[in-house]
């Protein structure tokens, strides 16, 4: 949920560390510090932004080359200067920074409290500096073992970065449950929650696995695990650039990754979809495509906006490979005692791969002993490492908090397995195995034609940037559309919004309409059409504002529509993809009107790992 970054080298360590947490603010941002070891080693920390933070330093920038630091999203103790990260121990040996829950965190401040030792925020993390400098007082052993000693003794989740000013040659790293990413350099080594802040300098990296303890010098890097067992690290090579992660000329992230989903699709087919040959290959299923084929129910697990992808998956599986899906908020599945029969499939599906609940819901379907898959746009994340096998939606970094190309890229890997699985099962003949393949090849093109129609959506969001409440409606694929298309408007603009399937209509949204609250519909050409122009006379009867979304050509939800906007015409299963665009746009352009943080939206965070 927050942003680490960390550095030991040759380097000037502060711009090292602010850079980086710029970087990873999106993660999750109430307040924001650094430490910096030295002679006498300073911990600069405030509530806000990394920005305050720098305020808060002018001056006062101590010079340095061991450093870390850390942009929180309280989970213990209210967002203020105390309660910023780092912490040190109560006689200062011990600087640390912790993304992630110490659950038992309670029992053990009462220990130590018994034992004499004083604290100075409300936070878990500074449990675990206090606990760490006990030890290490008490148990003569030097840093890493107290480490080691203490984080056994804890029961929750972390990703963290330990410095002991006894020994200011090393950092100390250490994950359970919370991502911890290492990039290696010449004679210097990077920390960080993601990899973001660390591509710019180095693409090798390590991603630490669960249980993982790295000590980290700036000629060495040790891997052990928390028993001190000797641990090999594999290093990776990332596969974007910094121009990926910056805002490439658009106002804002969101933006950038709107008009990103034809390429970000195109790189998701890459190596998988080959229209000339009608080849569709999903190299991370191959061991499992047995039971897939075999399959008679699949559990598709996520939250938000993946929680909505999944929901498009429960059309495509069902229509194409003929297999009961049932769809599942994670965070309900994990808490509900749920039935998984052993040839049940679950689909986990995640943007960043650190989603607490998923991860959780992940870890109990596995428990009883279900395959268990997950779709996911991080490599290397915690969900991947936790499946039995996946498929990686090649995105790229989605920074804006509001999910879009990650959504598009998730539908698109779906709908893959669903035409895969079909053909497999002989659900699917050659010649239409060949036309899907074709039109989905398409898809990105017609996306790109969409975008184009970017300045009529604009114009159209300034008439409706002052609604209290809007109302989005849809049938079949395009109610999980109308659904995101809902929670897009309200977690960047703030307006209340709901998405429902159409005919639920007249059974209660219908008292709602009025002439102030703008009522899109998703109504392009597909087997429920003639259904969804009586859903779209039923508000206008009532005076309803219709705004809605057609297939290109359509004369006939134009003439009773307040506002269309045209979609390239396109086969059911890929309306989905398409018609979510313009919604995605509507909203974007109505938060920019209503002047809100459209890429860090109040409240929200990129990746929820704190349940
Ligand atoms: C969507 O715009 C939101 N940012 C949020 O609902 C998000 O989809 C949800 O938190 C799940 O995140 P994940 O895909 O990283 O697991
Ligand atoms: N639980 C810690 C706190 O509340 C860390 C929260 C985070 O992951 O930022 O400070």
């Amino acid at each position: 949920m927050c942003g680490i970054v960390g550095y030991i080298g040759d380097r000037e360590v502060l711009p090292v560390l602010i850079n980086g947490l710029k970087r990873l603010e999106y993660r999750g941002y109430d307040s924001a510090g650094v430490a910096i070891l030295g002679k006498k080693p300073h911990i600069y920390k405030c509530k806000g932004k990394v920005s305050d933070l720098e305020n808060h330093l002018k001056g006062k920038a101590d010079s340095g080359n061991i450093g870390i630091g850390h942009t929180r999203w309280a989970t213990h103790g209210e967002p203020n200067d105390i309660n910023a990260h780092p912490h040190s121990s109560y006689h200062g040996k011990f600087i640390i920074i912790h993304n992630g829950i110490i659950e038992n965190y309670t029992r053990l401040r009462d220990r130590l409290t018994e034992r004499g030792v004083k604290f100075k925020s409300e936070t878990d993390t500074e449990v675990l500096a206090n606990l760490i400098e006990y030890i290490y007082e008490n148990g003569n052993v030097d840093a890493e073992l107290a480490v080691r000693l203490a984080l056994s003794k804890v029961v929750g989740a972390y990703g963290l970065v330990v410095m002991c000013t006894d020994e200011q040659d090393k950092l100390i790293a250490a994950r359970r449950g919370s991502p911890l990413v290492v990039g290696v350099g010449n004679e210097e080594y990077f920390l960080a929650s993601d990899a973001t802040p660390i591509v710019e300098y180095t693409k090798s990296v390590i991603y630490l696995n669960d249980g993982d303890v790295a000590i980290i010098r700036k000629e060495q890097l040790i891997l052990k695990t928390l028993q001190n067992e000797d641990s090999a690290p594999t290093v990776q090579q990332l596969s974007f650039d910094i121009g990926e992660i910056d805002k490439g000329g658009y106002d804002h992230f969101m933006l950038k990754e709107i008009f990103e989903q034809p390429h970000s699709i195109e790189d998701t087919f890459r190596g998988r979809i080959r229209s000339e040959e009608a080849e569709l290959h999903l190299g991370g299923l191959y061991d499992v495509m047995p039971k897939l084929i075999d399959a008679k129910r699949i559990i598709i697990i996520g939250c938000g906006t993946s929680w909505h992808a999944g929901l498009v998956g429960e059309y495509l599986f069902e229509d194409l490979a003929r297999i009961s899906v049932e769809v599942e908020y994670a965070s309900e599945f994990r808490y509900r005692n749920p039935i998984i029969h052993k040839d049940d499939i679950v689909i986990a599906i995640s943007q960043s791969g650190e989603t607490a609940d998923t991860l959780a819901a992940i870890k109990q379907a596995k428990e009883q002993g279900a395959l268990v898959l997950g779709i996911c746009n991080v490599v290397g994340s915690s969900i991947p490492r936790e499946t039995h096998a996946g498929v990686y939606t090649h995105a790229g970094p989605e920074i804006g908090v509001a999910s879009t190309k990650a959504f598009t890229c998730q539908v698109t890997v779906l709908t893959m397995m669903a035409i895969l699985i079909g053909r497999q099962k002989g659900l699917i003949s050659d010649e239409k195995y060949r036309s899907l393949i074709k039109e989905f090849t398409e898809v990105p093109g017609k996306i790109d034609k969409i975008l184009t129609h970017s300045e009529h959506i604009k114009k159209l969001a300034s008439l409706y940037q002052n609604a209290t409440n809007a109302l989005y409606l849809g049938r079949g694929y395009l109610f999980p559309v109308a659904l995101e298309g809902a929670l897009k408007l309200k977690e960047i603009s703030y307006i209340h919004a709901e998405g429902y399937p159409a005919a639920e209509m007249k059974h209660g949204p219908i008292a709602l309409i009025d002439d102030k609250m703008p009522v899109v519909i998703v109504a392009t050409k597909d087997s429920s059409y003639e259904k969804i122009v009586s859903n779209i006379q039923e508000v206008k009867a009532r005076n309803g504002i219709v705004i809605a979304v057609v297939t290109e050509g359509d004369t006939v939800i134009r003439g009773m529509a307040d506002h269309v906007v045209e979609i390239p015409e396109v086969g059911n299963i890929f309306t989905a993809l398409l018609s979510v665009v313009p919604l995605q746009l509507f909203s974007y352009y109505i938060a920019v009107m209503r002047d809100c943080n459209v890429d860090q939206p109040r409240n929200l965070a990129k990746s929820v790992t704190v349940e």
